[in-house]
């Protein structure tokens, strides 16, 4: 098979990230027989820099026309005082949304190798850990409307309409029967007639599937038991802002947010593949970044968009071994060999070689 990967590098780290995955990719081919043909386009700062908008409609265009997206980061100071539609994350949500990728699948769970790099006790994650954070993607207070009021006033609108709440609460439940089926959503319907409203909504949805247990929990409840008891999550279901707290919070149960991919989709099996971190503009361009969290988003577009399950484990497989003996700075520990974003992505690749 021959896929077409639109590339989106980004800012920051998100072009070193991006390379060591291509290098991945690459060793999948060779592997696996698998073709892939990169075309890289303009996002974020680079985009602005090059063009004057962080999402050129290249940029769309070359995404829509593709099987899947492959991207780094975005952002860095450079840019941070540009007018709000200027800025790179302006960027990130417009592509987002112009894909309608509005669900957002972040899966949180232990490398073997890494159970001593959770800054957590040991015994929070003795039972394993394995939550897959669904994000709802296009709507809510990132997108409603916002604005000021006069010179001392400012307001962001949380908003969510039935089919919103509906499609991904469909998405969630799906994945909780393919999973333990359970399924938990996090909403603040003490206080937020948005969340009454998601609720409710995802209480009907239930009854399109009376194999998984729902369960409700509010968000501020929900961060406490993230680290009290993890291993009561399966399948979790959250808006758009609650679940970007929650995914950063949840990522460190597994050692570090240089860890944790994420998988965007739309109706059907296009998908956007980012890692959840950022650009990391302090770390940038010192071949220090821990790229693994973008080749694992590249696993997780082999598994949900390409169809490419066996790829997609030999990936994960070999990150798991690598994590035996190799670590970059942000997961170093004593006894292993220190490593920078290249040597990580070589490893990698090589290991898919052998
Ligand atoms: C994420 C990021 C983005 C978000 C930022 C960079 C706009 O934090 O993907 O979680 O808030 O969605
Ligand atoms: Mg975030």
């Amino acid at each position: 098979m021959e896929y077409t990967i639109a590339v989106l590098k980004g800012d920051g780290i998100g072009p070193e990230i991006v390379n060591e995955t291509i290098k991945v990719l690459d060793a999948v081919s060779e592997k696996t027989g698998i073709q892939f043909e990169f075309q890289d386009y303009l996002l974020g700062g680079a985009a602005y820099d090059q063009t004057g908008s962080p999402l050129p409609e290249e940029t769309v265009a070359g995404c829509k026309n593709a099987d899947a997206v492959l991207l780094g980061a975005v952002g860095g100071e450079r840019w941070d005082t540009l007018p709000a539609s200027l800025r790179p994350e302006a960027g990130l949500l417009g592509i987002r949304k112009a894909l309608g990728l509005y669900a957002n699948l972040r899966h949180v769970k232990i490398f073997e190798p890494l159970r001593n790099s959770s800054p957590l006790k040991n015994e929070l994650i003795a039972h394993g850990l394995d939550i897959m954070i669904v994000r709802e993607l296009t709507g809510g207070i990132y997108f409603g409307k916002k604005g000021r009021e006069g010179e001392d006033t400012a307001f962001d609108t949380e908003r969510y309409s039935r089919f919103e709440v509906e499609r991904i609460a469909r998405t969630a439940f799906g994945l909780a029967q393919k999973r333990a089926k359970r399924l938990c959503s996090v909403d603040k319907a003490n206080v937020l007639e948005s969340s009454r409203l998601w609720r409710e909504v995802v209480i009907e949805t239930a009854t399109d599937y009376p194999d998984v247990a729902l369960s409700h929990m509010y968000v501020d409840n929900c961060a406490m038991q993230l680290i009290r008891n993890p291993g009561q999550f399966d399948v979790v279901v959250t808006s758009n802002m609650f679940g970007d707290i929650l995914s950063d919070e949840a990522s460190m149960l597994s050692g570090s947010i240089g860890m944790l991919a994420s998988a965007s989709l739309a109706n059907g099996a296009f998908g956007l593949y980012e890692p959840i971190h950022g650009s990391a503009p302090d770390i940038a361009g010192q071949n220090k970044a821990n790229p693994l969290a973008t080749v694992l988003s590249a696993s997780m577009m082999l598994r949900y968009s390409l169809g490419e399950a066996v790829a997609a484990d030999l990936i994960d497989n070999a990150v798991e071994a690598v994590l035996k003996a190799f670590r970059t700075a942000d997961i170093y520990e004593e006894g292993f060999t220190l490593v920078s974003c290249s040597e990580m992505g070589d490893r990698v690749a090589a290991l898919l070689r052998a």
